[in-house]
């Protein structure tokens, strides 16, 4: 598939780095135009993908996270990588409500994902970390306002 442009970068694991690489995926993906509404669509996406990166990946220390972003005709994907300590079950922490961190945390950042987005892909792998790959489709529209 052909490629129409794309950026990768390498952050670390503060939580600092939520908004910020929000931010940054947020402003590549404008140059398709899309909705105010996709465009916070693909912000909430990304920073569930991230926090999960710093809170369980990383849970105890500071690791790398590595963002990879591709648009493709109206495609935009999101690759966000760990090499932290893996899903023993993808399956099962992808159920809403689910969730390793006890009270802290609610279980619903996939279930977010997966609804905020057009397609979402999990590998992971005990100890050596996990991606999360992300898709959505920014409409096109000719002619008409944008909201
Ligand atoms: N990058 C990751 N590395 C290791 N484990 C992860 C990663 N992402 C998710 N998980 C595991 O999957 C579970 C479910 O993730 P999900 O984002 O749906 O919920 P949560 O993070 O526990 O809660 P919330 O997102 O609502 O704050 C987590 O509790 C955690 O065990
Ligand atoms: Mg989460």
């Amino acid at each position: 598939m052909k490629t129409d442009n794309k950026f990768s970068m390498t952050v670390l694991s503060r939580s600092t780095n939520e908004s910020f690489i929000r931010s940054v995926v947020a402003t590549f993906a404008a140059q398709l135009d899309p909705t105010v509404e996709e465009i916070s669509d693909i912000k909430t996406a990304v920073s569930e993908a991230v926090t999960n990166c710093i809170v369980h990946a990383y849970k105890d220390s500071i690791g790398k996270i590595y963002i990879t972003c591709e648009i493709s005709n109206n495609l935009l994907t999101v690759k966000i990588r760990d090499k932290g300590v893996g899903i023993e079950n993808i399956t099962k922490a992808m159920e809403p409500l689910y969730t390793t961190a006890g009270d802290e945390r609610a279980g619903l950042g996939f279930a977010v994902m997966q609804s905020f987005m057009d397609g979402i892909k999990v590998r992971s792998k005990l100890g050596s970390g996990t991606t999360v790959v992300l898709r959505k489709n920014i409409s096109v529209r000719y002619g008409t306002a944008r909201e």
